[in-house]
This record gives C-alpha cells, sequence and structure tokens, in this order.
C-alpha cells in the first residue's frame, strides 16, 4: 500500500469518534486533508469546526463547513490531527506542515486528541524528524544560537506561518525526555512554540499499516 493508501484508511477511521451535533477540532496537513474529505463523504452532523490553519480552514469553508475562531468556543470534544513522529508514550513531533502553534492551542483545549497517522510515523524515540520550532522573526539567529547550544543543527525553512513568524527545523537532537525539552525550547526568548507535543499527547492512536488500522489509546 503506498502512504497515501494509508493515509486515508485512518482518516476513515477517524470518523468513528467524530462525536456528531458537537464542535470538532480539526489539525492540518496531508491526513487530516484526507479525513476532511471523508467526513464529508459520510455526511456526519458537524455543526462547526474550529481549524488550526489557513489551509485547513478554506478546505472546510469551500466543503460548506462552518468554522468558527476559537475566542467563540469554551471546549472542544475530539480534535483530529497527524504528526510528523509519535512514540510509545504518546508525545509526538508536529510541524512539517508549520501549524504547530495553532494545532497546540486547539488541542489544548480540546477533550481528545485523535492522531491519525501512517506506520512510519510511530518510533521509539523522537528525533530523526527535524524538530519545527516556531520564531518570532528578530530572534531567528539568536535563538538559533540558543538550539544549537543544545545539541541541535538548526535550519530557517523558506516558510511563514499563519501567525507572520519563521520556522527553524532543528536536526540532531536525541529526545530521550520530551516533556523536559518541550518546556527548555519554549523557555527561549523569541521561540513561539516548539512543535513538541508531550505537555499535550494524543490520547488515540490511529496507525494505518499495511494490515490495516491499528488503535492504540493511552
Ligand atoms: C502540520 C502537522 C501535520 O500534522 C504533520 O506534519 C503531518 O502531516 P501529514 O499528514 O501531511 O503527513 O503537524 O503542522
Amino acid at each position: 500500500m503506498t502512504q497515501d493508501e494509508l493515509k486515508k484508511l485512518v482518516a476513515q477511521a477517524a470518523l468513528n469518534y467524530v462525536e456528531e451535533g458537537s464542535i470538532l477540532g480539526v489539525g492540518t496537513g496531508s491526513t487530516v486533508d484526507f479525513f476532511i474529505d471523508a467526513l464529508k463523504a459520510s455526511g456526519k452532523n458537524v455543526p462547526a469546526c474550529v481549524s488550526s490553519s489557513v489551509r485547513s480552514t478554506k478546505k472546510l469553508q469551500a466543503l460548506g463547513y462552518k468554522v468558527l475562531d476559537l475566542n467563540e468556543v469554551d471546549e472542544i470534544s475530539v480534535y483530529v490531527d497527524g504528526a510528523d513522529e509519535i512514540n510509545p508514550s504518546f508525545d509526538m513531533i508536529k510541524g512539517g506542515g508549520g501549524a504547530l502553534t495553532r494545532e497546540k492551542i486547539v488541542a489544548s483545549v480540546s477533550k481528545k486528541f485523535v492522531c491519525i497517522a501512517d506506520a512510519s510515523k510511530k518510533v521509539d524515540v523522537l528525533g530523526r524528524f527535524a524538530l519545527p520550532v516556531e520564531v518570532i522573526p528578530m530572534a531567528v539567529r539568536a535563538v538559533a544560537g540558543k538550539l544549537r547550544a543544545l545539541g541541535g543543527d538548526p535550519v530557517e525553512r523558506d516558510f511563514t506561518t499563519d501567525n507572520g513568524n519563521r520556522i527553524l527545523d532543528v536536526r540532531g537532537l536525541q529526545i530521550v525526555d520530551p516533556k523536559a525539552m518541550e518546556a527548555t525550547v519554549n523557555a527561549i526568548a523569541g521561540v513561539v512554540t516548539v512543535g513538541l507535543f508531550a505537555q499535550r499527547g494524543a490520547d488515540v492512536l490511529l496507525l494505518g499499516t499495511p494490515e490495516g488500522v491499528k488503535t492504540f489509546i493511552r
């Protein structure tokens, strides 16, 4: 099976977690794009969504979904999003699509985080995928220096986030303690968000494998 076929499988499986009549949190990325398409095809009653990116908002609106600003919402029952890497403790690296900050905010107000990922995303130790860090533009050089001091090799991505910031992709970090690393990087002046989701990891992992969808629950 191709990676896209595995992504479609988990996108379809995530429909079982959609609570009809409730506001749905929607992440960002190619797996989530498949999920949005599957949601539309399912005809499930989703009165409104909260989206983690301009990209997902545009796609949802084009399909007729109402998208609310998070400031209009108290709580979200279910948040569906992909990941770049996920470890056995359900900690994740996210931000390959550059939407990490809004993803982390939406995840923080969601009761259940359903991670949809193809099998290539499951790892024992996070860090093979370059860790994205969203940075205030004037602080790129300063933050890069601090990340080098932590043992990382940061490279500025040719990309501006939905929030008008820059991304540093950091290679070379062996993230054995994701919660500690999340706190350390978030504490660097100029960092908006690190793409480590350990303080608030996933609750459910739907993993697309050639043998079918495997479900892991925390
Ligand atoms: C975007 C993300 C995505 O969830 C992550 O990059 C996975 O993307 P894809 O579903 O395209 O493999 O964190 O910021």
